[in-house]
């Protein structure tokens, strides 16, 4: 057997002793996935989108949430007959082999670090209108970087990213008691944002329609269409992978991971369509598709500063959970492919007071601080999405591979119309991905590129499955 082909063997349950008590249930996993889930994309990427699409970026929504949910489903079938760490990564190693788990580890790799930046620069939008509003303003100079006529670094999007990791390193875990305050904080200022804006509501809006067409094309510097807004857009939806990393915790895996991965899911994707339609019907998109706090910039010009300065004030206190999600991911993804001798185990060795590891943690946040402190937000975040859409697909043909090489295991979920569902995954994620900008899909291609001789010099060699 070549190596890249060895798989690892499916364990549905953990070694004795490292069991994790069942206490999760369905609305614990759609509080985590909520929590995962809206973040930057919706409160930030939105103005990018509309600029992108025009009034039809809620197709743009609608489309990359449809391919979201199929995905999820897959997801959610792997999460309930595997519920080990590692997702997408552990997947495919036992459904395709190492070679692709190794190119899944690889793209997570990058996606889990530039969410982390993205998300930041997003959250550093509101940070700052939020402390206009109470009084402190900050330079442009301090707020921006170099892309923008007068910035030159982002300083409070480095700064969020240092202070999560902060307390990642200290041992702070996501408390479930916790993020459910601050999904109902992020959902409250969501719903403020609808109320204000729906009385305000001018159908005419919406004419015409798809000002830039439908497929991605170029015009001048920029990707555009609904389906170039979708490729970005993408980047609201995920997250929901958060929840199958609960699996093990889950009382009745087979009904609650399902509600929980898909209810997120569909969840967040109504919301998100009725807040783009409600800001697209209630000011010409032209207006906030360039905003770096486009919700609070709408609700300010409709309702005044003060509606502003809470629905800014909200999106400080309740983003940084995606924050610390997807630098938790990062630092798992990094564990896990070290366990399996994939990268050298003393990247991801364990601090062992706060279980956090301190090398892999001090390596993203400069990594991602760098990124976050000096690059456009839209860039980043297609970089991110490129990342996602390949672990995506691997999902998805993770889950036919081992409907037909083990038919016989359980699944206490099973997905409904897998033949359908999966490649139905499969293209709507290949699409969206030729959807990106060039130059993204060329800097995803470097990365892979890089990841190619790690793996044949260090991983091919020390990977546990290689030993006798
Ligand atoms: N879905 C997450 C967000 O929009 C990454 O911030």
């Amino acid at each position: 057997m070549a190596f890249w082909t060895r798989r690892k063997p499916i364990e549905s349950e953990p070694p004795e002793g490292q069991r994790l008590q069942r206490t999760l249930s369905w609305p614990h996993l759609i509080a985590l996935g909520v929590g995962a889930i809206v973040g930057t994309g919706i409160y930030t990427l939105i103005g990018v989108g509309a600029g992108l699409a025009g009034p039809g970026v809620i197709v743009s929504f609608a489309i990359a949430g449809a391919v979201c949910v199929c995905v999820a489903l897959a997801y959610a079938e792997l999460a309930a007959m595997m519920p080990a760490s590692g997702s997408a990564y552990t997947y495919s190693y036992s459904a395709l082999g190492e070679g692709a788990a190794w190119l899944v580890g690889w793209a997570l790799i990058l996606e889990y670090s530039v969410v982390v930046s993205a998300v930041a620069v997003g959250w550093s939008g509101y940070a700052t209108s939020f402390l206009a509003a109470v009084g402190i303003d900050l330079p442009l100079a301090l707020t921006q970087g170099p892309h923008v006529a007068g910035g030159m670094i982002n300083l409070p999007a480095i700064a969020i990213i240092v202070a999560v990791a902060g307390l990642l390193l200290v041992g702070t875990r996501e408390s479930a008691t916790i993020n459910a305050v601050l999904v109902a904080v992020k959902l409250a200022a969501l719903l403020a944002f609808l109320a204000i804006a729906a009385p305000h509501f001018d159908a005419a809006r919406f004419e015409p329609f798809m000002p830039f067409g439908f497929a991605a094309h170029r015009a001048g510097d920029a990707t555009v269409g609904v389906m170039a807004a979708a490729a970005i857009i993408f980047f609201a939806f995920y997250g929901f992978d958060a929840v199958s990393t609960a699996a093990e915790e889950t009382k009745n895996p087979g009904r609650d991971l399902a509600i929980g991965i898909v209810g997120s899911m569909a969840l967040c994707t109504a919301l998100y369509m009725a807040v783009a339609a409600a800001a697209i019907g209630a000011m010409d998109y032209g207006l906030f598709a360039s905003s770096t706090e486009p919700l609070a910039y709408i609700v300010r010009t409709l309702s005044g500063d003060a509606a502003a300065a809470w629905i800014a004030g909200a999106a400080v206190v309740a983003i940084p959970t995606v924050v610390l999600a997807f630098l938790y991911g990062q630092s798992r993804i990094f564990f896990v492919m070290a366990r399996d001798g994939l990268l050298p185990r003393r990247w991801a060795a364990l601090d062992s007071r706060t279980g956090a590891p301190f090398a892999v943690t001090l390596l993203t946040v400069i990594v991602t601080a760098g990124l976050a402190g000096f690059l456009r937000l839209d860039e980043i975040a297609a970089l991110a999405n490129a990342g996602t859409l390949a672990a995506f697909v691997a999902v998805a043909v993770s889950l036919l591979a081992l409907r037909r090489s083990a038919p016989e295991r359980p699944r206490p979920f099973r997905a409904p119309l897998a033949w359908f569902i999966a490649p139905a995954a499969m293209i709507g994620c290949a699409y969206l991905f030729i959807s990106l900008p060039l130059e993204t899909i060329g800097r995803f291609f470097i990365w892979m590129a890089l990841g190619a001789p790690v793996y044949l010099l260090f991983g091919a060699r020390e990977s546990v499955l290689a030993r006798p």
